[in-house]
């Protein structure tokens, strides 16, 4: 797609004031953008589509923009971590908040595809690094998907990401490429196709992290944990059966929780979906995890306090004299 016409091309050159204006909002946007893009789908055609959740239609999906298929069985996922490696750097968690590992489409069986699209392989250090035929997944080696971001012009989309979507070990933009290419390019409704004529080089980049971020927000963890009194401590454990109690009674369906150190140590929970509509946008319902937990049955289970240095403040307090 070509870029929209930038603003100066248009300006009457002699009036010199609105020159100044226009030149005020160029410098404010990325290069060659005059506005924002827009990066969602193009999905005027799946009105006339059947409406039903994903793995549960009766008839096949014509449409895959319309609905992921394979794939149907959408999970969203997060993480518990103490500490991410590169407190150093500014790589902190945030207080408050589980952090998110990701959006997967299952199939409806519960088995999976991943690096569908190798002209979309943006990880840098892809695992597997190889297909199950033993050819090799090519480590990416190009700028990373922050960059991506900006070109789009979205800093409010990075600043979240920054505070939300952290690796340990590694920059987060790596996790964020891995995300990407490993499950959102087997996700029929990011295929570059469903963006129509006018798709723009990592539009789907874009809007898959929109959607991953829109899909984490249904599911503040640490707020429905801390509401039951379940709170992370290095004094006190628990036990699995409060974990998914707490967290089924506001969810409506058990997620899978994932435990390191034997079982003992809390670290992950995948929230399980079946869609109507795309992942972008559609109506998200929770089903029962498919998976078995790896979290002990009856022992205890640590659900850890981060390290000290490790977390930061993430929301922002609005001093006295704005909001009056
Ligand atoms: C190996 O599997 C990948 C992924 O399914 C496929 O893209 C590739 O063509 C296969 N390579 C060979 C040599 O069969
Ligand atoms: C892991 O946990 C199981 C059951 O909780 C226990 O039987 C086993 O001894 C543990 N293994 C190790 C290495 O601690
Ligand atoms: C809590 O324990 C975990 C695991 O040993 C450790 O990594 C973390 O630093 C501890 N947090 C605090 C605040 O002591």
């Amino acid at each position: 797609m070509a870029l929209r016409t930038r603003r100066y091309d248009m300006v009457v050159p002699h009036i010199a004031s609105f020159l100044a204006v226009v030149a005020l909002t160029v410098a404010g946007m990325p290069d060659g953008l005059s506005s924002i893009p827009i990066t969602g789908p193009a999905l005027s055609s799946c009105a006339s589509e059947p409406r039903f959740f994903s793995c549960e239609n009766t008839t096949p999906i014509k449409n895959t923009c319309c609905s992921p298929t394979p794939g149907g069985l959408v999970l969203a996922t997060q993480f518990w971590s103490t500490y991410t490696g590169l407190e150093k750097h500014g790589q902190k968690l945030p207080k408050g908040s589980w952090t998110i590992h990701g959006l997967w489409p299952d199939n409806c069986d519960g088995s999976y595809e991943q690096y569908c699209d190798l002209s979309r392989q943006y990880d840098p250090a892809p695992s597997p690094a190889k297909f199950p035929n033993g050819t090799l997944i090519p480590p990416y080696k190009g700028p990373g998907v922050d960059t991506f971001i900006r070109q789009f012009g979205r800093k409010d989309l990075l600043a979240f990401m920054n505070k939300y979507w952290i690796n340990q070990g590694a920059p987060n933009a790596d996790l964020w490429a891995h995300e990407f290419s490993k499950h959102a390019t087997c996700t029929s409704t990011f295929d570059v196709r469903c963006y129509g004529p006018s798709y723009r080089k990592h539009q789907d980049v874009i809007n898959y992290y929109d959607a991953a971020i829109r899909a984490h927000h249904h599911y503040p963890t640490f707020d429905i944990l801390a509401a039951s009194g379940i709170v992370p401590s290095n004094k006190t454990s628990y036990t699995l059966d409060q974990f998914e109690r707490a967290l089924t009674s506001q969810i409506g369906a058990t997620p899978y929780l994932g435990c390191t150190n034997n079982g003992t140590v809390l670290s992950e929970v995948w929230y399980f979906n079946h869609v109507s509509g795309t992942e972008q946008y559609g109506t998200f319902k929770p089903v029962e995890s498919s998976a078995a937990s790896s979290c002990s049955k009856s022992g205890p289970i640590w659900y850890y306090e981060r390290s000290r240095g490790s977390e930061q403040e993430v929301r922002e307090w609005v001093s006295r004299e704005n909001v009056d």
